[in-house]
């Protein structure tokens, strides 16, 4: 199990939308009781951020957490309904927990499935204890508490305890600036899950930020939907005008976010970047297809002569960057030329990762109702041709790595050799290197690269 610190007081930000700090002493203090908990995450790094705030309220309450579910009082599965396939996921594991309901632990279901499905999920799985929606994780409490079995919706007050999260990793710290999202893509789930855009009052988010790198964190990662379309409910302040602050927060080593929109980056986004090295040069941008007519019918707001525009805007003023993507491939309609320009975008672009996915029809959204479906298995080969053409333009870019020296933020010890480090370079690949394991975690290492392999890379400390 892992260990958190955790300061003796503990304090809770306020209301989202009115407040302007978050101070105020939490009422409580840690119970003496030693349940456990299991906790089950799947889906984008929200969900990850949210099982982290679930856990962090649990051991405050005195709950202990364990590996797996056979041990533990309660069960939590923090879930996702992004595709079809996750969705399903949830349901055939509800059905193994019954077991476990049996010999008298609680079954909670969090997460996007938890507010897509609310009541049906008790209808199909009546073993389940309570459904929590994501706008409730600040809740938990209330809810353990018993009173509703179904919590689905999006409370005034979000409740964000940010000194409670228990955070995995030693030096790197997730936070959410904002959360939901006000575009209308039609194949997508987060609307009706996340629910509309709710930003994080501006000295929130940089009072976490300041006790996450006191804490040794100098990685952040700013986390929302729409992460780029921050505006702070209070005074109006900007993503820009955020990142570079949190930019500015001593001890701050290395910056990213995730996920921006294409049709909000703008030139106050762009200037914070261009004047702070320690945002990171490796911008997550997803492009969903490199065809415009493709665009148009997702309601993505941009052509791809506009995304490509928006690039050469951001590679204008920082020469360095590089960019990651999402693509769907199969959306209705989709043409042989369309994905055809979808993979020609990859060619112009050189993405240094790439995530890209089989088109999922997801309830209640507008592209159920557009245009025929694509036959799955050329969804399927589609799909297949995209990952042969990454591949080959990932390799090439980590063998132009090999003799070079890199930055690494240096995270542990790796994972697969136990007498090399690990830390990762700013374009978030991993790096096994030889070095001095006294060296302080969270420490920017100078590491030349002599090898690239299938993922990672592998080099040795020079500075
Ligand atoms: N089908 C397939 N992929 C989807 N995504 C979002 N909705 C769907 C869907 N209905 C993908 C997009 C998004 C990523 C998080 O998931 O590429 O950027």
């Amino acid at each position: 199990m892992r260990e958190t610190n955790w300061p003796t007081r503990v304090t809770r930000s306020r209301d989202w939308a009115n407040s302007e700090c978050g101070a105020g002493a939490l009422a409580g203090a840690r119970c003496a009781m030693t349940k456990t908990f299991f906790i089950e995450t799947w889906g984008c790094q929200m969900n990850d951020l949210d099982s982290q705030r679930l856990s962090g309220t649990l051991k405050l309450r005195g709950f202990e957490r364990v590996d797996s579910e056979t041990e533990a009082d309660l069960i939590l599965l923090n879930t996702c309904s992004i595709r079809e396939k996750s969705e399903h996921k949830v349901f055939s594991r509800l059905g193994a927990l019954r077991e476990e309901k049996w010999r008298g632990a609680k079954i909670g279901v969090c997460g996007c499935v938890a507010q897509q499905e609310g009541e049906r999920i008790l209808e199909r799985a009546p073993w389940v204890d309570f459904v929590m929606g994501p706008g409730n994780v600040g809740h938990l409490d209330e809810i353990l508490e018993g009173q509703r079995k179904v919590v689905v919706d999006f409370p005034e007050d979000r409740r964000y305890d940010f000194i409670t999260i228990d955070r995995p990793s030693l030096t790197k710290a997730q936070v959410t600036i904002m959360e939901g999202c006000n575009k209308n893509c039609t194949f997508c789930i987060v609307p009706t899950t996340r629910g509309r855009e709710v930003s994080r009052p501006f000295d929130d988010v940089i009072a976490e930020v300041r006790s996450a790198a006191d804490s040794g964190r100098v990685e952040i990662e700013l986390l929302g939907q729409t992460v780029n379309a921050y505006r702070c409910p209070a005074s109006g302040r900007d993503f820009g005008t955020l990142l570079r602050a949190v930019a500015e927060v001593p001890r701050v080593l290395r910056l990213r976010f995730m996920t921006s929109h294409p049709a909000e980056v703008n030139d106050s986004m762009i200037a914070a970047m261009r004047d702070h090295s320690n945002v990171s040069r490796y911008l997550h941008l997803p492009v969903q297809s490199g065809s415009s007519a493709v665009l148009r019918r997702m309601k993505r707001l941009y052509t791809r002569e506009k995304y490509l525009e928006t690039m050469l805007r951001i590679r204008a003023a920082i020469p360095e960057i590089h960019f990651s993507t999402d693509f769907i491939v199969g959306f209705p309609g989709e043409s042989e030329e369309d994905f055809q320009q979808s993979l020609s975008l990859i060619e112009e672009v050189r993405y240094g990762s790439l995530f890209a996915f089989k088109y999922s029809p997801r309830p209640g959204t507008p592209a159920l109702k557009i245009g025929a479906p694509v036959d799955d298995a050329v969804a399927s080969e589609r799909l297949t041709r995209l990952f042969e053409l990454h591949e080959r333009i990932k390799r090439e870019r980590l063998e132009s790595y090999r003799g070079r020296v890199l930055p690494v933020l240096y995270e542990g010890p790796s994972k697969h050799d136990a007498t090399m480090l690990a830390g990762r370079t700013d374009d978030n690949y991993v790096v096994n290197f030889a070095g001095d394991a006294s060296t302080p975690l969270g420490s920017m290492l100078g590491v030349r690269i002599d090898h690239a392999q299938h993922h990672t890379l592998r080099g040795e400390v020079v500075a």
